[in-house]
């Protein structure tokens, strides 16, 4: 036998290394696919704004909207329901959080007899004025968040909730 020739043990190693190594890759790629992918995604959380009702449809009165957003979280893809208080005030538009600062119950617009015109929170009597600011002597310690928005070709979109400087 020369130099040149392969025994039959090595040819096998050579088989065994090439096989497991292909299997190896074959395995290995589609993890690392897997871990790497919610980080490649562009539009991750990008925390857009949302379609949520036409502009003709406000008016000076708090109407409710319910609407969804669309949530990633790592892997996990889902829709949230969400609902605002809108109405107009001149050119602008507001557009209230319903959840109440206090313990997070949702609020009402206008159900409470004893307080016209105010937003109500059932769960501890907390009230809050037309424009979020929370009512004094009652247990919200905040303003409702407002949403921030845009209109575009007569519809209102809406983004995050953020606090209200009332
Ligand atoms: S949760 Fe609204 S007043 Fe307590």
């Amino acid at each position: 036998m020369s130099k040149k020739d392969i025994s039959r043990r090595t040819f096998l190693n050579y088989m065994l290394m090439g096989t497991g190594g292909f299997l190896a890759a074959g395995m290995i790629t589609p993890m690392a696919r897997f871990a790497l992918d919610p980080a490649l995604k562009a539009d991750a959380g990008d925390g857009s704004m949302v379609p949520v009702t036409t502009v003709d449809k406000l008016s000076s009165e708090p109407q409710r909207f319910d609407f969804k957003v669309k949530v990633t979280d790592g892997w996990y893809k889902t829709e949230i329901p969400l609902s605002a208080w809108v109405y107009t005030e001149g050119d602008n538009i507001i557009a209230l959080s319903p959840i109440c600062k206090h313990l997070g119950c949702t609020v009402q617009w206008n159900t409470e007899p004893s307080k016209p015109n105010t937003f109500f929170c059932p769960c501890h009597f907390g009230f809050y004025e037309k424009n979020g600011k929370n009512v004094p002597n009652t247990p919200p310690l905040a303003p409702l968040d407002k949403y921030a928005y845009e209109v575009k070709e007569g519809k209102l979109y809406l983004g995050k909730p953020e606090p209200n400087p009332v």
